[in-house]
C-alpha cells in the first residue's frame, strides 16, 4: 500500500524536476515533467540513453490529450476509446506544450494513459503530462517489480513506488499514427490482430539498427533487453546443453536433463500468463551465475510476437 504522504511527496517531487520510477501494467517507469527540459534531460542521463530514442508521455485520462498532441489523426479516437487505459502508445503530431527533448526533436510524441491505479493517481495528483521510459539502465532488462528497479539503479532516483509485480509484464504497443496507414514500430501488449480489429491495416515495422547509429526509425535498436549473460535463442533446445546453461522456455521442457536452471512460464501454453513472468524469469536467469541463456521462440502470434521481438533484441550483437 501507497500512503497519502507518498504518494504526495511524490507528485511534489516530479513537479520540482525529480525522477520517481512507478508501476504500469505493462514495466515499471521512471517519471518526470514531461514539460520540464532539465527532467527530462535527467532521465536520459539516469538511463544512460542516447538521446536519439524519444521518451513516451503518460497522460491519467485520454481527455487530457489535446494538452500533448496536436490535431490527432482520425483513427486516434477509436485506437483511445478500444485500448486506453492500457498498453498501446500511440504516435502522434506533437504539440509545442512538450519539449523537443522529449521527442528526441521529432515533430511527434509518443502518448499512452496507463492502466494502473498508482500511476493514474500519482499522473492526476502531479497536474502534468509524465514523460516515462521504462525504468532500467538502457539497453537492459525492463523492470516488472520495484526489486528490479532498484537493482538497476540503486540509490540514484528520488523515489520508486512499490506497486508489487505488473500484471501485463512487456511494454506497451507502439504504433505511429502520423503517416497514411497505421504503422506498429514496437509489438507489445495490445497485439497486431487486436489492432486491426479496430483500424483495419496496420502496417508492421520490421527494421532495426545497429547499436551504434541514430536511429532513423527510433527505438528500432538491434540490441536491447539485454541480460549481461549471453543469450541464445532457438526453435528447439539442444539436448543435452553445454554445462552451465539456463533454459527460458514458454511450456514445459521434454527433457530436463543437464540445466542448471530452467524458466517455464506457462504449464498450460497460456501466453498472457508467459507474458506476465517473463522479464522477472528472465531476471532471475540473468542473476544465476550461468555461463548462458537459451531461450526457446514464443509461437509468433498474439502477445508471442511482443516477446519473440524482446527475445531477438536480448540474443543480438553476441
Ligand atoms: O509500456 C511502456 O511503454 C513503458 C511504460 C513505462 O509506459 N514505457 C516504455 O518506454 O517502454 P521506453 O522508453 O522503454 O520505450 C519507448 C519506445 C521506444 O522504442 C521509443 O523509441 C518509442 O517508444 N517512441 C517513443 N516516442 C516515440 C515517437 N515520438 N516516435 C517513435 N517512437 C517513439
Ligand atoms: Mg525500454
Amino acid at each position: 500500500m501507497i500512503s497519502d504522504e507518498q504518494f504526495e511527496k511524490a507528485a511534489a517531487t516530479l513537479q520540482d524536476g525529480g525522477l520517481v520510477a512507478f508501476p504500469t501494467e505493462t514495466v515499471y517507469g521512471l517519471g518526470a515533467d514531461a514539460t520540464d527540459t532539465t527532467a527530462v534531460a535527467a532521465i536520459f542521463d539516469a538511463k544512460g540513453r542516447p538521446r536519439f530514442d524519444p521518451i513516451i508521455v503518460h497522460l491519467a485520462d485520454a481527455g487530457q490529450l489535446p494538452t500533448v498532441a496536436a490535431e490527432p489523426p482520425e483513427l486516434a479516437e477509436p485506437l483511445a476509446r478500444a485500448f486506453w487505459p492500457g498498453p498501446l502508445t500511440m504516435v502522434l503530431p506533437r504539440n509545442e506544450s512538450i519539449p523537443s527533448i522529449v521527442s528526441a526533436g521529432l515533430p511527434t510524441v509518443g502518448v499512452r494513459v496507463p492502466d494502473h491505479p498508482i500511476a493514474s493517481r500519482l499522473i492526476d495528483m502531479c497536474g502534468r503530462p509524465i514523460a516515462a521510459p521504462s525504468a532500467n539502465r538502457f539497453g537492459h532488462i525492463s523492470p516488472t517489480t520495484a526489486q528490479h528497479v532498484r537493482q538497476q539503479f540503486g540509490d540514484r532516483l528520488d523515489m520508486v513506488l512499490d506497486g508489487g509485480p505488473c500484471r501485463v509484464g512487456v511494454e506497451s504497443t507502439v504504433v505511429d499514427l502520423t503517416g497514411p496507414i497505421p504503422r506498429l514500430l514496437r509489438p507489445g501488449g495490445i497485439t497486431h490482430e487486436q489492432l486491426q480489429e479496430v483500424v483495419g491495416t496496420v502496417e508492421i515495422h520490421e527494421g532495426t539498427q545497429p547499436i551504434d547509429q541514430a536511429a532513423a526509425a527510433p527505438g528500432m535498436l538491434a540490441r536491447h533487453y539485454a541480460p549481461n549473460t549471453p543469450l541464445l535463442l532457438v526453435e528447439t533446445p539442444h539436448d543435452p546443453p553445454p554445462p552451465g546453461s539456463g533454459l527460458l522456455t514458454f511450456t514445459p521442457p521434454d527433457s530436463i536433463d543437464g540445466w542448471s536452471l530452467i524458466e517455464t512460464l506457462s504449464e498450460t501454453g497460456n501466453l498472457v500468463e508467459a507474458t506476465a513472468g517473463f522479464f522477472a524469469a528472465l531476471h532471475r536467469l540473468d542473476d544465476a551465475g550461468l555461463d548462458q541463456i537459451v531461450a526457446v521462440a514464443f509461437p509468433e502470434t498474439g502477445l508471442g510476437r511482443a516477446l519473440n521481438n524482446r527475445l531477438g533484441r536480448a540474443a543480438a550483437g553476441r
